[in-house]
């Protein structure tokens, strides 16, 4: 398949909605005409990123409640985003992550079960891989996850494998690399607490005069800071709509990275928001962040040749202004 069509009022539940990559995935659903549902506990999400009928204010955990919504209405697939980011969190506190990421995932598939949704998309991560020791990373590569984010994650691909096995539950997995810049229109935008991401972090450390830190200048890369693969959010949210028209029109299941395939180092990304906000950016050299690998960018030849999606950001100064188009925008309402 490769042209988008029309949700023609399909029912989609969208876990995590309310959140950053969720709330740009919703506006690509709606603006093809799917029935969104939106099912979040707002505990990171924001209740302005959604229109107040469409939201369901639960925890996945709940799986009775989570099967009331799947079972309101006929509900074609849902899309699952919820769930915590932090890697570094997630070294300290193991046990919430593997309770909200992993539990929570398995109470949400079981209460699929119990309403017979059988369709699934899945946010899963870069993290999956580790530090690969090779790029373009492709799918084939194997599980070697660096903590327990990405731990919990890989759980959830597996427990997938076995849903599709015994129950037919078919699922996309999306391995997302790094998600960046805003709705085009500045109707949606990164809003992390606390905020952890480069790009953000450089454009509050160009508002504020605080400088950010680069962490580590000593890798084996061309600049010695770490590269990594930027895709833009609508991107990304594109991503979602092929993968559930995929799985609407009877494809298997399957995991893809999503990514653009192109890398851009720390120093690259502070000159790019130099050039967009046209302000130098404060910094300050720190060491290397624990469990940073030097160099994460996706081989998309999966996603693009399977799915038929294409990234439409390819250049990272048009990424950057989307980010900082919004973050001017969410300044003045602040005011
Ligand atoms: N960085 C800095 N200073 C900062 C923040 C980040 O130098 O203040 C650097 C990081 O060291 C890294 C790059 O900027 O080299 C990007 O860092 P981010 O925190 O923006 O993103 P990550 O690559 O660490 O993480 C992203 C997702 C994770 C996911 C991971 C998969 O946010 O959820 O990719 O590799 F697990």
């Amino acid at each position: 398949m490769s042209t988008i069509q029309s949700g023609a009022g399909k029912r989609i539940v969208v876990c995590g909605g309310a959140g950053y990559i969720g709330s740009h995935t919703v506006l690509e659903l709606l603006s093809l005409d799917y029935d969104v549902v939106v099912v979040d506990d707002l505990s990171y999400g924001y209740r302005h990123n959604v229109e107040p009928g469409r939201l369901r204010e639960l925890n996945v955990l709940d799986t009775d409640a989570v099967e009331r919504v799947l079972r309101e209405k006929p509900t074609e697939a849902v899309i699952h985003f919820a769930a915590f980011i932090s890697v570094g969190e997630s070294m300290h506190k193991p046990e919430m992550y593997f309770h909200n990421n992993t539990c929570g995932s398995l109470s949400l598939f079981t209460a699929m079960m119990r309403a017979g949704v059988k369709r699934l998309v899945f946010s899963s991560t870069a993290a999956v891989y580790g530090m690969p020791d090779k790029v373009p990373i492709v799918e084939t590569m194997p599980y070697a996850p660096v903590n327990v984010y990405g731990e919990s994650k890989v759980m959830v691909e597996k427990i997938l494998g076995w849903m599709d096995l015994i129950h037919g539950l078919r699922s996309v997995c999306l391995r997302y690399f790094n998600a960046s810049g805003a709705d085009p229109e500045g109707r949606r935008g990164e809003e992390h607490k606390p905020e952890t991401h480069l790009i953000p972090l450089l454009l509050e450390a160009v508002e504020s005069g605080k400088p950010a830190t680069i962490f580590g200048t000593d890798y084996p890369t061309p600049d010695g800071t770490c590269i990594r693969d930027y895709i833009h959010v609508t991107d990304l949210a594109q991503a979602h709509i092929f993968a559930v028209q995929h799985l609407l029109s009877g494809g298997a299941s399957d995991k893809f990275n999503a990514g653009t395939g192109i890398g851009f180092s720390v120093k690259q990304v502070i000159d790019s928001v130099e050039r967009v906000t046209g302000k130098k950016v404060p910094v300050t050299y720190g060491p290397r962040r624990e469990g940073d690998p030097p160099e994460l960018v996706a081989s998309s030849e999966k996603l693009q040749k399977t799915l038929g999606w294409k990234p439409q950001f390819t250049k990272l100064d048009d990424i950057v202004r989307t980010a900082w188009n919004f973050e001017q925008k969410r300044e003045k309402q602040l005011e």
